[in-house]
């Protein structure tokens, strides 16, 4: 039975509130097939009872958490949209290490880390003399549960034949059992928190490049601009920003400018009003 209009849009202001995500009411649809799977695990009989066992939870309780996850779309692979990290590896990275001796990334909303592993991937490959530098690569998301699959680097056949060559699997994975574990070199590279984009961010370095890539298409016009308008106290004069395809921060804030590289478009936060940034 699908559920009532009235639990739609109770669900749609709560996934609202704690991740920013805009359920646009043609999703309805949506919510037996995303909330069934917690029904199930939590032997709770129906997605009926399951939203009055949330009516009954605090707000920060553990099924508002859980419900607000189920709603996150994770689709994530290696090398998502190559031109990106074809621009990545060529333009950006040499830009920042033929000038700095440090270097700091963030993948923000990161998934189960394919974006963060394939940047550390690049590094390995391209510039291993990085090793001897201070390179900070530090991977986010809002989801407790799939920052644990990110960490644990552990990817089943189909996830490491989505954009990795044969070559990268056989260097960067062990085969275990059924399953695909990154090698610990490539690890150990990545820095995982659990940051929610719409809450205060923890403290984090200044950085030279953002991945805030396919996350900002959920968030309405609002959130947006206001995610858009923290990344500038983070990333650094001149630094670099990397979104999804269909997301264009320029049109919603006037400090960053765009770039096209190959077939990726990327954006670099303006220098004027730079600090003086260290090497
Ligand atoms: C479609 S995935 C994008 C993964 C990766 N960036 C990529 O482009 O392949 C979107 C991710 O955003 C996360 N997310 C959604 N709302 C968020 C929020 N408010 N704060 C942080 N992460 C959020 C989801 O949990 C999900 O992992």
């Amino acid at each position: 039975m699908a559920i009532t209009t009235n639990d739609f849009e109770y669900l749609r202001f709560l996934v609202r509130n704690k991740s920013g995500i805009a359920l646009e009411s043609d999703k309805q649809y949506l919510t037996e097939t995303r909330l069934m799977p917690i029904v199930r695990q939590e032997g709770i009989g129906t997605v009926e009872q399951l939203l009055a066992a949330m009516r009954r939870e605090q707000p920060s309780g553990r099924l508002h958490t859980m419900v607000t996850e189920a709603f996150a779309t994770k689709e994530t692979y290696f090398f998502r949209d190559t031109f990106v990290f074809e621009a990545l590896e060529k333009l950006v990275l040499p830009d920042i290490i033929n000038n700095k001796r440090s270097l700091a990334i963030w993948s923000a909303a990161c998934s189960s880390g394919q974006e963060p592993y394939t940047i550390a991937m690049i590094l390995a490959e391209t510039f291993p003399f990085t090793e001897n530098r201070t390179v900070k690569i530090i991977a986010s998301d809002f989801s407790k549960g799939i920052l644990d699959r990110a960490r644990k680097g552990n990817y089943t056949r189909v996830e490491i034949s989505r954009g990795l060559s044969s070559c990268l699997q056989k260097k960067y994975f062990q085969k275990q059992g059924l399953t695909w574990q990154i090698k610990n070199n490539i690890r150990k590279k990545v820095e995982f928190r659990n940051i929610n984009l719409l809450e205060v961010w923890p403290p984090l370095p200044d950085m030279d490049v953002i991945f805030l890539r396919n996350v900002l298409i959920y968030f309405d016009i609002n959130n947006r601009k206001m995610i858009l308008d923290k990344v500038l106290r983070v990333l650094k004069p001149g630094g670099w920003l990397f979104v999804g395809t269909a997301e264009t921060p320029n049109r919603l804030n006037s400090h960053f400018e765009q770039i096209r590289h190959g077939g990726a478009v990327i954006y670099r936060r303006k220098m004027y009003g730079a600090n003086c940034s260290d090497g």
